[in-house]
This record gives structure tokens, sequence and C-alpha cells, in this order.
């Protein structure tokens, strides 16, 4: 079964399917969440822990997600299921991959609604809207967005459409075309904004606060988000990667693929960091403002900036560009499903999915105004959504495919795929029976009973 093809087709080349997964890795957690976790959590410690996580838990889990994609060459249900009944296993490993297609679908419901926001603010950036408001100003007007649902569902839509469209073009003509045009105009806008920071006077206190590590500033909590946040920002645990992988070539390394998608997102995140906070230094703005960071901080800044509205421009652009590329990601894995499963049209399959999710978004966009009073577990629809999925269900799914790898897969099934050296596979193969099952369920057990 092992040198079958996807009836979806399979990616140009080894650097298209880095790309790709880059781009599907690459999103508002590397721009927008990254930043300000990294401020909220004190900086350098914070930072060095996340890099730990990538390493040791994310490339291990990542490749286990590229091998079964690819041996299987089938959506992530049927990758798992007919990859544990080739191992002798039962059936039941499926599930992981229904509860991956679900995470996919409530990330995209309030990554649409994000998404959303960052288009309104590219056009508020191009007008020069906000050129000159102070912090207040600023505040206020991202509350008078998040209170205006006609407005956010407009946003909402056009981001939903932009997505299901590519989606809708299958691997070749739409997600790959997309990728091509994407991710070097991605790369391209990072240096631009990273030129920009580093000849304000605030690139030196950035520099240090993303790059001074004081274990004293590292709490408990931190250690928790930074792996909680390492799957997020590897898209893992959900199956994303999975069917990528189902669409890559049979001679390419997965080990080095793997690596090298690991290093570009940790790459994006560090830039995006060393982009944003010199730029908040030189202002005087705090660092540790939260998820209002990169939506009322950064506008203040570039306002106040010379060339200000060009670069703020192109930095909402920039997130714009890596949204996009990560929804994609977010709905491939269930389009696949639903067309091999129910023999439905891509464009049929993709339509489908595309009005859930379009409908799920709604109740996230009204969660700051008419479902504001609609809470489970004391949060908002939005919140509740992004706690859930990145928290908890990420991480399961992690776990879960880690144990499968570890234990059920068999090792010459792993072996033939993976191709290691012996002394690499056998610590890749002790990551995937121990550690990643243990230090996630760590994390769980801390992030479902907090410390505070
Ligand atoms: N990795 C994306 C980011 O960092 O923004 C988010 C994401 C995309 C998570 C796709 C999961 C996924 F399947
Ligand atoms: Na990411």
């Amino acid at each position: 079964m092992t040198n079958k093809t996807s009836i979806h087709g399979s990616w140009a080349s080894r650097w298209i399917f880095i790309l790709a997964a880059t781009g599907s890795a690459v999103g508002l957690g590397n721009i927008w969440k990254f930043p300000y976790i990294t401020g909220e959590n004190g900086g350098g410690a914070f930072v060095l822990v996340y890099l730990a996580c990538i390493l040791l838990v994310g490339i291990p889990i990542m490749m286990a997600e590229v091998f079964i994609g690819r041996r299987a060459r089938k959506n992530p249900i049927h990758a798992l299921t007919d990859i544990a009944e080739e191992s002798g296993g039962s059936k039941a490993w499926g599930l992981i991959g229904f509860m991956g297609m679900l995470s996919g679908v409530l990330i995209f419901s309030f990554y649409s609604v994000v998404g959303g926001w960052v288009l309104h603010y590219i056009k508020v950036m191009l007008t020069g809207e906000m050129l000159g408001v102070s912090a207040e100003q600023a505040g206020a007007t991202f509350d008078v967005l998040l209170g205006d649902p006609k407005t956010l569902l407009g946003w909402h839509t056009l981001f939903s459409i932009m997505t299901i469209s590519v989606v809708a073009g299958g691997i070749n003509k739409g997600i790959e075309t997309a990728t091509r045009i994407m991710m070097p105009s991605l790369f391209v806008l990072l240096l631009i904004l990273l030129g920009y920071a580093m000849s304000t006077d605030g690139f030196a206190q950035g520099w240090d606060f993303m790059f001074h590590v004081d274990f004293g500033q590292l709490t408990w909590n931190a250690t928790l988000v930074a792996l909680g946040h390492s799957f997020f920002t590897l898209s893992l645990g959900m199956g994303t990667i999975m069917a990528y992988g189902s669409y890559m070539t049979k001679k390419a390394s997965i080990g080095k693929t793997v690596l090298t998608i690991g290093a570009l997102d940790t790459l994006v995140a560090l830039v995006a960091g060393l982009a944003i906070f010199p730029i908040i230094f030189s202002n005087g703005l705090n660092p540790g403002a939260g998820p209002g960071l990169m939506f009322i901080s950064l506008p203040v800044a570039f306002g106040q900036m010379p060339l200000g509205q060009l670069f703020g421009s192109l930095f909402f652009i920039l997130v714009g560009v890596a949204a996009w590329t990560s929804a994609i990601s977010l709905l491939e894995p269930t389009v696949a499903f639903l067309i091999e499963k129910f023999e439905m049209k891509r464009i049929t399959a993709s339509i489908t999915l595309g009005v859930v999710v379009w409908g799920l978004g709604i109740a996230c966009l009204g969660s700051f105004s008419f479902l504001s009073d609609v809470t489970l577990f004391g949060k908002n629809t939005f919140d509740f959504l992004d706690y859930i999925t990145a928290n908890i269900m990420l991480p399961l799914g992690g776990i879960l495919i880690a144990l499968f790898a570890g234990w059920v897969v068999k090792d010459k099934f792993a072996q033939d795929e993976l191709q290691l050296s012996d002394s690499i596979y056998t610590l890749w193969n002790i990551s995937m029976k121990f550690t990643a099952p243990i230090a996630v369920a760590v994390v769980l057990y801390f992030l479902i009973n907090p410390l505070t």
C-alpha cells in the first residue's frame, strides 16, 4: 500500500510541500498570538521554553503525522484506520481523525473572525484613518469594531469565501497555486518589516526582551502556555499535517522536511516578535498588552512613525496572507474526507463545509455583541472555542497520535517511511512512546485544573 498516490493529487515537489505546510503553520499563531503571549509571559525565558517544546515534542509529532498521511494516502480518519488495521490495531484509532476534523472546524470559526479583523485593519491602514491616534482612541476603535456585528459579518464572509474558493480549487490548482504566490510574498513582507523595525531606536530593547533569558521570570503557567502553543503554531494534533502529508511524494525525506517546516515556523514567530516589540518599545507602549497588542498598540505605533501608513498597511497585509494560508489548511482534511467518504465533488464538499463554518463563525463574532450573554464555562463563544481547541483538543490529539505512532504502528512501517539512522529512530520512538505523551498529559492536566 505504500506507493499509491492520493486521489486528490500530489505536490509538484518537496519544496511545494514544505511551503504548503509552512503556509499552514505560519499564521495568526505566529504574528498575533506568539508576540502577545511572549509579552504576557515576560520574554526570553518563555521563548527558550517554547523552542524546547517545538524541538522535543512538536517536531517528532509532526514526523508521525506526515508519515501516517503519506503511507495511507487518505484523509486523516481513513489514514488512521488503514494503518491501524495494517498494524493489527483497532479501527477506533480513526476517532483521532474525527476529533481532529472537528477541531479544524471549530478553530476555523474563530480564526475567520480574527481574519476578518485583519482585513478590516488592512483597509483602515490603507486609508490612513488611524494615523496619529492615541492609545485610548485606538482601543475605542477596536471596541467599536467588535461591537459592530454587521461590519464583522461582512469581513468574516469575505475571509470565508477567500478560503473556500482556494480549497475548492483542489491540491494543485487551488492550494499549490496559492502557496506559490503567497509564501514568497510573505517572506518578502516580513523581511521588509524587520528592516523597518531595525531602523527604530527600540530595536535593541526589543531584541533584549525576546532573547535575554531570566529564569526568574518563568512561571509554571508560562511553561504550559508554551507547550500548548507549540501544537497550535505547528498545526499539530488535528490531522492537517497528516492530510498535507498524504499529498507528499515518496522520495522526500520526512525528517529533513519536517525540520525545515518547524524551523521556518519558528523563524517567522521570532522575526514577527523582532518586528513588533521594537515598534512597541520605541513608542513607549506596554509589551504585555495581550490580544490587543496587534490591533491596538501597533496601529498607535505605526500612526506616529515616519512612513507608518505604508508599513502599517504592509504589516496587516502580511498577517492577512498568513491567516489565509492557515485557514485553507483548517478545512482541507474535512473536505478530503467528504470527497472520499461520500463521493462528493470537491466543489460541493467545499461549499457544504464552508456554509457550516461560516455559520459557526457568526456565533463567534456575535460573542462581542448580540451573543455576549451566552457563556459556556464562564467564557463567551469566541473564547470558549479558542480555549477548548488550543488548550484541550489539540494537545489531546497530539498525545493520541504519539501513542498511536509509538505503540500501535508496526516499527517496520515507521522505519520504512522515516528512513532514519538507528540512533535517531530510537530517539524518535522514545519521544512517541513516552516523552511526548507524558509531557503533554502533564500540561493538559494543569490546563484543565489551573494552579491559580
Ligand atoms: N498554525 C496556525 C497558526 O499558527 O496560526 C493555526 C492552525 C492552522 C492550527 C491549521 C491548526 C491547523 F490545522
Ligand atoms: Na504557526
